[in-house]
């Protein structure tokens, strides 16, 4: 008998977590005697989150998929696949997603494929692309596939330091979703490149190149741009510009360079074809400059900055929320401004076309369409319930504001837990939410148990 292949793949719920603990870009401008606006307006960040000391990758991850399965009454038993997106180094061996088994022990389920990507930012993308490919692939089971992205983004002491974030998605995958994935037409890019690498594995923090890591950010979503732009107009004839997209939600490692992604997507309407959202006429002073320049020239940025304001603030603001408000969640944080997206727009999603742009330093980037839909009378999954479910403004209203002082006390802290053991962590688990699981101690092997806070029973491993 042939089995028909599985329709409108997507992402049927979502959830986000993110730490209790932040603190005020402007409180941090004033500590670290940055001029006044240069992370509020000039990063363009509102808070940064972080964790403390009982909180790292494991336990964000812990928390997002417990919360997904309780949420919407998922039987442990129907997951067949767990994918997971980070970078943030724990063990060089063993997986989160080995971690995250510890929820599956009591139903019995073993059977459940999927390991860790990771390429910076973009593994959160791999393992969305992998779940996907194996929803629509012929050893699909007909169970539930999850994708976690999960990051703890700290920079060293320095400018790249406010950039900094942490937080965790997990999203359920499969057919006859509320927001489907189009299949046919996603752009990848990726090339070598040192512009944000961890070579120290004695550290947590990242060796920076900030101007580079901005320059092939945008390279990458100009190739990206233009390749789904060639096989969009394949498929249906027609050029593609920014008037056929709804929203778009660009990885976010600060919202400036969103900002400056979005102005340069209509710049790359008016060299392909001249005709965008709005009027490109004064963008013909610049026409023919050279590429290269084209990422260095201030005017043609503020021209362009000047022109996509509107715009902006209609197709691109309402995924900024969670990003301005909690820093860059390395692989979370695309994901994040997707549930930024659904969370302000709820009322009005339904049959909108999402761009995404992915993108990883090192590099690896793809771009692709989401597409919002009412899935099948029988689903029990729908956007306003989606929207709903996440809690985001309590999740966000309900933050410590911690001050940069007890910041910069935590990330010293930090560095001495990295690749550490024998510890228990020693942060206030007041700071702490109900029903978050959290790190209880680190033995002198380096196994790592967790507890999940108001419940009564540690996390072991399988003996
Ligand atoms: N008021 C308003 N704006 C200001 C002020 C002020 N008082 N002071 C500075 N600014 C503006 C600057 O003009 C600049 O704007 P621009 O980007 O339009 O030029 C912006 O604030 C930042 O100031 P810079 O001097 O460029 O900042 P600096 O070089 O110190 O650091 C950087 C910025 C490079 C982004 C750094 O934070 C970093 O390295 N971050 C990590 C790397 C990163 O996030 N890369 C992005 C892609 S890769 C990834 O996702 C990790």
């Amino acid at each position: 008998m042939m089995r028909t292949r599985p329709q409108n793949v997507g992402i049927l719920a979502i959830e986000v977590y993110f730490p209790c603990n932040s603190v005020l870009q402007s409180e941090l401008e004033v500590f670290d005697k940055a001029s006044t606006g240069k992370y509020t307006i000039g990063l363009g960040q509102d808070r940064l989150g972080f964790c403390t000391d009982h909180e790292d990758v494991i336990s964000m991850s812990l928390t997002v998929v417990q919360n997904l399965l309780e949420k919407y009454s998922i039987d442990p038993t129907n997951v067949g696949r767990i994918e997971v997106g980070s970078e943030t180094v724990i063990d060089k061996s063993k997986s989160i997603k080995s971690c995250l088994m510890l929820l599956f022990q009591k139903s019995g389920n073993s059977d459940i494929e999927g390991v860790d990507s990771t390429n910076a930012c973009y593994g959160g993308t791999a393992a969305l692309l992998n779940a996907m490919n194996w929803v629509e692939s012929s050893s699909w089971d007909g169970r539930y596939a999850i994708v976690v992205a999960s990051d703890s983004a700290v920079y060293a002491e320095g400018p790249a330091r406010p950039t900094g974030g942490a937080g965790a998605v997990a999203m359920l995958i499969g057919p006859d979703a509320p927001i489907a994935m189009n299949r046919t037409c996603i752009a990848t890019y990726m090339a070598h490149t040192y512009d944000f690498y961890k070579p120290n594995l004695a550290s947590e923090y990242p060796v920076v190149d900030g101007k580079l890591t901005q320059i092939c950010y945008l390279r990458a979503l100009d190739a990206c741009y233009n390749l789904i732009g060639q096989k969009y107009e394949k498929q249906s004839q027609q050029k593609l510009s920014l008037s056929d997209i709804d929203f778009v939600v660009c990885h976010s490692p600060y919202n400036k360079l969103v900002q400056k992604s979005f102005a340069r997507l209509l710049y790359n309407d008016f060299c392909n074809h001249g005709a965008s959202v709005v009027d490109l006429k004064p963008l013909h002073a610049y026409a023919g400059i050279p590429v290269a320049e084209s990422y260095t020239n201030r005017d043609l940025e503020k021209t362009l900055m000047t022109i996509s304001k509107e715009e902006y603030a209609s197709k691109v603001h309402p995924s900024a929320l969670i990003p301005k408000q909690v820093g860059n969640m390395y692989c979370a944080s695309l994901y994040a401004g997707l549930a930024s997206l659904l969370h302000s727009q709820r009322e009005k999603l339904t049959g909108k076309r999402i761009l995404m742009f992915s993108y990883g330093s090192g590099l690896a980037s793809s771009m692709f369409f989401l597409e919002t839909r009412d899935p099948s009378l029988q689903s029990r999954f729908n956007l306003h319930h989606l929207a709903d479910s996440m809690g985001l403004s309590h999740l966000l209203e309900s933050r410590n504001i911690i001050t940069p002082e007890e910041f910069n006390k935590t990330m010293e802290l930090m560095e001495t837990r990295y690749g550490g053991c024998n510890f228990v962590p020693s942060s206030p688990l007041n700071q702490i939410r109900e029903g978050v699981y959290h790190l209880t101690g680190v033995d002198e092997k380096f196994r790592r148990t967790y507890e999940r806070k108001s419940h009564s029973y540690i996390m072991q491993e399988e003996n």
